[in-house]
């Protein structure tokens, strides 16, 4: 059942390529166009919606910081990211023009299935990005989107993950795509770009050798710091937390241009930072400042591990380590960048004597609040 691999985690790290593809399938038409039929929400409703809502748990929460970099950029509607745990009891602002927007692999996470209640409570809609067919948040949804990464057996989230970025993009999209906004034509291309993302998934798995090798040589260490801009943060946040869960080290990810209001004071020699640098095309200003920010770590003794696009010849000087990923646009990143960063967590706890499937004190579903 584990198909030749020595965990479920590797085998469904493996599978990233096809969930990604699977979880695409059908929803992009001959024209370039999205067809969400299945999202029960109608084109006038979702014209009226002035805000959405994130909620979510752990790396499914993850997912849903990335996914505003992506709805408010492509449709202009301000969207907030709560962890589901916290979100009823703030008494959070919503209305019947609210899309709250429950992210859930499991679609059994009690916190997650709390918030969503609540939020129907309110008269908001409530649309469920969930990978288990017939599950308790779907069933209490107004709509789903389904994503199609198939059984996750291992308790750490690999492919679920990927596909439940790749639905959160296809929401954005659509949401563009409906309502219209000046971001036409780049819609039009991110989704043909995404309708080719998972043979970049497939090609970064290939190279992951050099990734197995420097997690092996760090396992005697305490901490790994990840750092990350723009979508590159929450990335950066997802590796800190495979990390923890996996190999129980401490870890911690920041958005890199916090750490000079702190967490620089942690950076001892030769302690690991992994740096998620955003693609010097495009915006290349976040570029510039992720480059100053790796010189600064390195300064004060860091070993820096840089996750770089191919070619990027302006980290490479700054970086212990290079990890090459190939060439995506900015917002589609995280689903190569990460890659790495799962390997990594999942090597270095077989380098530590781990449970990799299982990890200590933790359930695949958390069906208490
Ligand atoms: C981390 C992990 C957890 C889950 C979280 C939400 O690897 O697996 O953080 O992401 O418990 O679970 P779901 O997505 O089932 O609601």
């Amino acid at each position: 059942e584990k198909g030749g691999y020595d965990y479920f985690m590797l085998k469904e790290i493996a599978e990233q390529p096809k969930a990604v593809a699977d979880t695409l399938l059908g929803r992009i038409d001959a024209a370039g166009s999205l067809t969400l039929d299945e999202v029960r929400i109608s084109t006038a409703e979702l014209r009226e919606i002035d805000k959405v809502v994130i909620v979510a748990c752990g790396t499914a929460f993850h997912a849903g910081l990335i996914a505003k970099y992506a709805i408010e950029h492509w449709t202009r509607i301000p969207c907030e990211v709560e962890l589901a745990s916290e979100f009823r009891y703030r008494d959070p602002i919503l209305d019947p023009r609210t899309l709250v927007v429950a992210i859930s692999q499991s679609g059994e996470t009690m916190d997650t299935l709390m918030a969503l209640r609540h939020a129907r409570e309110q008269g908001s809609k409530v649309l469920a990005i969930c990978n288990t067919n017939g599950s308790t948040i779907p069933r209490e949804s107004d709509a789903v989107l389904y994503t199609h990464a198939g059984p996750e057996v291992a308790v750490a989230s690999t492919k679920a993950f990927l596909t439940q970025l790749v639905a959160c993009y296809l929401v954005a999209l659509y949401l563009g795509q409906v309502r219209g906004t000046k971001w036409g034509d780049e819609i039009r291309a991110v989704i043909r770009d995404l309708s080719k993302i998972s043979q970049e998934v497939e090609r970064v798995l290939k190279t992951m050798e050099p990734v197995r090798e420097l997690a092996r040589s760090l396992s005697a260490k305490n901490t790994v710091l990840f750092l990350g801009r723009h979508v590159g943060y929450p990335v950066a946040l997802e590796g800190a937390l495979k990390l923890k869960e996996l190999a129980y080290m401490h870890a911690e990810g920041f958005a890199a241009g916090e750490l000079k209001h702190g967490p620089i004071a942690l950076i001892e020699e030769d302690m690991p930072v992994v740096v998620v640098a955003p693609s010097p095309r495009g915006r290349s200003v976040l570029h510039d400042k992720i480059v100053s920010n790796i010189q600064e770590i390195r300064a004060r003794g860091a070993r820096t591990i840089v996750i770089a696009e191919e070619g990027d010849e302006a980290v490479a000087p700054y970086a212990d380590h290079l990890i090459s990923i190939p060439a995506t646009p900015t917002l589609l990143q995280p689903l190569v960048a990460t890659v790495p960063l799962q390997v990594f967590a999942c090597e270095l706890a077989t380098a530590r004597g781990n449970e990799v499937d299982q990890p200590r004190n933790l359930a695949k579903s958390v069906t208490v609040e």
